[in-house]
């Protein structure tokens, strides 16, 4: 089974989240088998629990090429509880993101290159430390955002870079004829 998203306008979307409180429960993996399904319909590459109307510290980054992300890594999806940014590199870049909860709209996000993140191990409850690069660091910045009642278009500096899906495509196309 899979949820419905929820979509920009909706409060949920807009909270502080809540810390997950330690290991996997039941419900928290009928929840996650649910994100999953929920990214696999959408296509996504990454969610996070408000997204699905709970108000946790959860995400899962699940990145895989697409037709809207072609050169996107492929990553056996990965369940993070509580994922806390704790060191980024100096250097930002600039990349194209979308969101299943705000449907139709791509923007360019400047975001820091490589990221430091510390998480709670889902099986033990043990503090974990991962690095994410490129793509991956995007979607982990953009997934921890989303805990902080924070969507990509509110990291939007130039009007002029956040443009329709249609758009987008036709950029797209232009930049791999
Ligand atoms: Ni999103």
């Amino acid at each position: 089974m899979s949820r419905d998203i929820r979509i920009l306008g909706d409060p949920i979307l807009r909270k502080t989240a809540r810390p997950m409180s330690g290991a996997w429960t039941p419900r928290l993996r009928r929840l996650v088998t649910e994100m999953l399904e929920s990214l696999r319909l959408c296509g996504g590459v990454g969610i996070a629990a408000p997204q699905v109307g709970e108000s946790l510290r959860l995400v899962i980054l699940a990145s895989h090429p697409t037709a809207r992300y072609p050169d996107a890594p492929n990553l056996t999806p990965r369940v993070l509880f509580n994922p806390e940014i704790t060191g980024h590199s100096p250097e930002g870049e600039m990349g194209w993101e979308g969101c299943l909860s705000v449907p139709g709209q791509r923007g360019r996000v400047r975001r820091a290159c490589s990221v430091r993140v510390l998480s709670v191990n889902p099986e033990n409850g043990a503090p974990e430390h991962h690095v994410f690069d490129g793509f991956l660091a995007r979607i982990l910045q953009h997934e921890v955002d989303h805990l902080d009642g924070v969507l990509f278009p509110d990291r939007v500096s130039e009007p002029e870079d956040l443009v329709s899906e249609a758009e987008y495509q036709a950029i797209l196309r232009q930049a791999r004829p």
